[in-house]
């Protein structure tokens, strides 16, 4: 089987330059098996000659390859860690970059972007949020809801992560549900990036990158963990997920002090590039 799933990852990487053959085997073998019940196709060969038939179905591979289980304020421990200790810091700048990598269907956006509110951070946070898959962001682009039946959850988890207000604040009457204020998107860009093969492009004072690695093998995430430290400020943080840790990816960041889930970089920052005269 491991041979399958690595003949069906370097044909899509050969033919359409997606890249998961860094992937861990275990979880990306469960999505190819998952697509095949959907399909209705009865081994990985035929699945290969599908995904390969036709170039416009990559789109619907990736997303069905990846996994979007997201959340609003999911784990909250770490926003309120994140308000608590880092926010003082970011305060002190007069522009605040912020990237979301891995950011699904914008739920980890929108959280964040309320706490940043509640604390006048706001205004002056550019926040850019990645994702492999252009359908999770077009999702992210049309705003994020919180059916009815998911509020009371979502309101608990919005005041362990540190939100001092009124959550419906925030929010707008949207049919059968919620939708966060339009006004709360004004700084956010959607962008699609891929961890695995795109470089840097932007310089940031924060990176969120929570429950991303988790499906990434080791030397991939040392990778990840490279592309992170290139694009931290001086004095830059990154965030990353209750499974996830620096710690064996090499010795670049370590734990900032009295935090669970926050890392700084080891090494300084990249310098500018200079041009040769
Ligand atoms: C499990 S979700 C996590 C979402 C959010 N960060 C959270 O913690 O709730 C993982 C996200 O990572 C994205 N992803 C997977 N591989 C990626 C890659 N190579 N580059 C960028 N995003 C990727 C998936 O599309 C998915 O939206």
């Amino acid at each position: 089987m491991e041979n399958e799933v690595a003949e069906i990852t370097r044909a899509v990487f050969e033919r359409f330059g997606y890249d998961f053959r860094g992937y861990r085997h275990r979880p990306l073998e469960g999505r190819m098996r998952y697509l095949c019940t959907k399909l209705r196709l009865a081994d990985f060969a035929e699945l290969r000659d599908w995904i390969l038939a036709n170039p416009d179905r990559i789109d619907f591979v990736i997303e069905n390859l990846t996994i979007s289980v997201s959340d609003y304020f999911r784990e909250p421990e770490t926003f309120a860690e994140v308000k608590t200790r880092i926010f003082s810091l970011l305060s002190s700048f007069s522009s605040i970059t912020i990237w979301h990598a891995g950011c699904a269907g914008g739920q980890e956006v929108f959280s964040l972007a309320v706490l940043l509110k509640e604390a006048g951070l706001y205004s002056r946070a550019r926040i850019f949020a990645s994702d492999i898959s252009g359908a999770r962001l077009n999702a992210a682009r049309g705003g994020a809801k919180i059916p009815l039946n998911q509020f009371e959850t979502v309101e608990r988890r919005y005041r362990e992560s540190g939100g001092a207000g009124l959550l419906t604040s925030h929010l707008r009457m949207s049919g059968d549900g919620f939708r966060f204020d339009p006004a709360l998107m004004d700084n956010v860009t959607f962008v699609e990036h891929n961890l695995a093969t795109d470089g840097v492009f932007c310089e940031a004072n924060l990176i969120f990158c929570r429950n991303v690695l988790i499906y990434f093998g080791d030397d991939l995430q040392l990778q990840v963990f490279n592309l992170f430290q290139d694009s931290l400020a001086r004095g830059g943080f990154l965030c990353l997920g209750s499974r996830e840790t620096p710690i064996g990816a090499g010795p670049g960041f370590v734990k900032e002090q009295g935090c669970n889930r926050i890392y700084r970089p080891l090494r300084p920052p990249r310098g500018p590039i200079l041009a040769m005269a």
